[in-house]
């Protein structure tokens, strides 16, 4: 008995070593990274780092180059940091580099269809579809801005109704994003109050931490043993339902309507399109009642915190630097008077613009980037990554790339103006991606952002509430990075 005990005592060390220089031959062609151990992979390196925020990945590209592999247990996730390697991979290997890069987790939660963990021939059909309506309801028709400027008047008024006194502004900004986006695809509005908004604000929070979570990730690892265990996966999983049947029911209505001659917001489009293709009898099209519930659930969440994350941030940057408040009012007064404030007005208020995206470069919404897969093996930088890999181009990297922003850690509108004070695209400005699957939204999200800052920066001024000089700007752990939680004081102009 001795005897075996002492031989598996040696064995069993040397076996496992064997195993380990195994992976790490099998794993030779992926770029260089963290070193990856049998079961925990590289996680061991989040572990020593006190947890994953928008930080973690940038640094350990200084470590390991600007393409390194990251290893979640047994999954290769081969990251892209800063402005040259990510343009690189998703516009030189755009195809290579297209498919979602969709995980057990997402996989459950979009069954693949919709728009954003779509791929091949759905995706392109849900895409193209999509991008024809957004543009029909924004393009010479206004009927988006036209939602958008409603929504913002009525931001303006509830900030006023604060009558500048210290107030929580995250839920009614959320709000009129949200109502937005309601409007655009079943013609309604909700108000802050009613208990439907209440459940999916608190499902799209809980989905936010969720996602840095151990329990995430042990999903991601073991999907099956996982599906049989209690636990807050499960709650996530559940609280992705409440959108989806909610679109349902607004399809089953929009079906028993009167049809009217023009459609009136994404789903009469959608439905419109969905009966001439039926009549076409194509059998590989994907434009059925599934993929639309599942392109609302994709634009909602899409455009959710991408939006309301940045108009926070914006509230508080601003009432941090007062100088800056008072020369966007400035060259408001200056410029369009007491005019109506439309997005072309974009043009003439450089300043105003430049800031703006100050914002969303400084303090941007997403952690890091939306992952990709790999449709074929790539040869990138002289490694062979292959087919079906998950990528992750480090968006929040390009933002802050230190060899393209002059003071990329400082928030600087300079940044996005020349020396005259023209306004200045920037080709490093990859917050919204490149490529053939960049963000869908980008026009909505520009005009969104814009006509809501302008108009609550021409009514107010912005305040930390008495007693406090300067608000934090050190994000929150999560998700969208947004700011922690504050009050704020929204002084009206006119007084
Ligand atoms: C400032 C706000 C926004 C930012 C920073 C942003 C950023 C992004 C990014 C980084 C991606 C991933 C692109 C890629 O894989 O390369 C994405 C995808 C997407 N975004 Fe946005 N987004 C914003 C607003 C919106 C809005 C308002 C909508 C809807 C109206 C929207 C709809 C989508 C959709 C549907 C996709 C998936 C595209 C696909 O997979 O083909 N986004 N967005």
């Amino acid at each position: 008995m001795a005897e075996i005990q002492l031989s598996l005592s040696v064995l069993l060390p040397i076996l496992l070593l064997l195993y380990f220089l195994k992976l790490l031959w099998s794993r030779r062609h992926y770029p260089p990274g963290p070193l990856a151990f049998p079961i925990i992979g590289g996680l061991w390196r989040i572990a020593f780092e006190k947890g994953f925020d928008g930080m973690t990945a940038i640094k350990a590209a200084k470590q390991y180059g600007n393409v390194f592999t990251f290893w979640v247990g047994h999954f290769p996730l081969v990251f892209l940091s800063g402005f040259d390697a990510v343009k690189e991979g998703l516009v030189d290997h755009a195809e290579g580099f297209l498919d979602r890069g969709s995980t057990p987790f997402y996989e459950k939660v979009s069954e693949g269809k919709g728009i954003a963990f779509a791929n091949g021939h759905a995706w392109k059909q849900q895409r193209r579809l999509g991008q024809m309506v957004l543009t029909k309801l924004g393009a010479g028709k206004r009927i988006m801005e036209d939602k958008i400027e409603d929504e913002a008047q009525q931001l303006v008024e509830i900030f006023a109704s604060q009558k500048g006194k210290p107030f929580d502004p995250i839920l009614f900004i959320t709000n009129s994003v949200s109502n937005v986006t309601f409007s655009l695809m079943f013609g309604y509005r909700w108000s802050v109050e009613d208990p439907n908004f209440e459940k999916l604000i608190k499902s799209n929070e809980y989905m936010l931490s969720f996602g840095l979570t151990i329990f995430y990730v042990l999903y991601e690892l073991f999907p099956s043993i996982m599906d049989r265990l209690p636990g807050p996966h499960k709650k996530a999983l559940e609280s992705t339902e409440m959108l989806l049947s909610l679109s349902k029911e607004e399809i089953r209505k929009h079906r028993e309507q009167e049809p009217t001659q023009e459609p009136r917001d994404f789903i009469d489009y959608y439905l419109s399109e969905m009966e001439k293709e039926k009549n076409k009898n194509d059998p590989t099209s994907a434009l059925d009642e599934e993929n639309l519930i599942h392109s609302i659930h994709d634009i909602y969440f899409a455009g959710l915190e991408t939006i309301s994350t940045p108009m926070k941030w914006a509230l508080l940057i601003l009432a941090n630097r007062p100088d800056v408040q008072d020369k966007i009012f400035k060259e408001i007064e200056d410029v369009v008077g007491s005019s109506n404030i439309c997005y072309d007005d974009h043009k003439r208020l450089p300043y105003t613009h430049a800031v703006i995206h100050e914002i969303q470069r400084y303090r941007y919404p997403i952690l890091v980037g939306a992952a990709r897969q790999t449709t074929r093996d790539v040869h990138m930088r002289g490694y062979i990554i292959p087919k079906g890999t998950y990528i992750v181009p480090n968006l929040r990297s390009v933002l802050l790339d230190d060899e393209y922003w002059e003071t990329p850690h400082k928030f600087n509108p300079n940044h996005f103006l020349d020396k005259d004070g023209n306004f200045v695209a920037r080709k490093e400005f990859l917050g919204f991606s490149t490529g053939p699957r960049s963000c869908l939204g980008e026009p909505v999200a520009r005009m969104e952002l814009f006509i809501f800052l302008t108009r609550l920066l021409r009514v107010f001024n912005f305040q930390p509430p008495p007693g406090i000089k300067e608000f934090t700007e050190e994000p929150a752990k999560n998700l969208s990075a947004s700011p922690q939680p504050f009050k704020v004081c929204a002084i009206p102009r006119n007084n």
